[in-house]
């Protein structure tokens, strides 16, 4: 299948390793000099590695997605939100978000020219938010349990952000989530899901809502999409894949393009 990742040089750092013990090990029965030599220059060139890979150098994409201490995907869809628009055009007019802290994706995408944006937070709201109370009151953003329907219509939106909310889902309850994001949406489903072993922001908080994030593989995802006949929207998968290349920008959270 053609499905994979839309950033596999994020995964250089893990597999790079394995060719580069090799080489030491082989070399350290002639040379202990040659290898410890090698190991250092080793650690050098992965530390300048992880720093390199650390943000996009492009001045409308945010530094990076760390909050106290963890990753967000919620803000990776903000310092995303220039590649999405490359990617998906006119489908970024009307715009559903799912996930914590709704509020701040969907204030930011209602100041784009020409774009429409509703929320759901599937967890609880921020009580001092002032910005977030109204965009409530208005039915802007709604506070929803996404284990169950969503309260909109058939193709409400164009396109369906999801991020930091499937995660927390147990295949069970993927089984009917995933179906009705693909049901609200017109033009596409994009996923921005946790790679494993990544710290998340606001772990404490979110665990009180039943389960710690699961944070699954890109090989779980898509062996999970196609089981369930999720289609991947290879041609928006292509299009953000090349506006990653041009500006630099390597999401800090995997992201997945599904057909709606
Ligand atoms: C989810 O759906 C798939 C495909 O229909 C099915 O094989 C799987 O058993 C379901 N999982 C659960 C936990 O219900």
């Amino acid at each position: 299948m053609s499905r994979r990742p839309v950033n596999p040089a994020r995964r250089i750092g893990d597999g790079g390793s394995i060719p580069f013990v090799g080489v030491v090990q082989s070399k350290s029965r002639s040379s202990p000099l040659i290898s410890i030599g090698l190991v250092i220059v080793g650690a050098i060139l992965l530390i300048g590695y992880s720093y390199s890979g650390s943000g996009g150098t492009s001045s409308d994409i945010q530094a990076s997605s760390k909050i106290e201490g963890g990753i967000s995907c919620t803000l990776e869809v903000q310092r995303a939100l220039p590649i999405l628009k490359k990617a998906y055009g006119d489908s970024m007019r009307r715009v559903l978000h799912v996930g914590p802290d709704t509020c701040s994706v969907v204030s930011k995408l209602l100041k784009e020219e020409d774009t429409e944006a509703w929320g759901v937070e599937p967890y609880e709201l921020d009580d001092g938010d002032a910005n977030c109370k109204s965009l409530v009151r208005k039915g802007i953003v709604r506070v929803a349990d996404i284990k169950f329907r969503l309260p909109y219509k058939a193709k409400s939106f164009s396109l369906v952000i999801v991020s930091d909310a499937v995660d927390y889902l147990s295949p069970k309850y993927l089984n009917k989530t995933l179906p009705e994001l693909t049901r609200v949406s017109a033009d596409g489903v994009v996923i921005f899901a946790g790679y494993p072993g990544q710290h998340r922001a606001k772990v404490a908080e979110l665990s009180k809502f039943g389960r710690p994030a699961k944070l699954r593989s890109s090989s779980w995802w898509i062996r999970y999409f196609v089981q369930n006949k999720l289609e991947e929207n290879e041609a928006a998968s292509k299009k953000f894949e090349q506006a990653s290349t041009k500006r630099s920008y390597k999401p800090a959270c995997q992201v997945f393009h599904l057909k709606s």
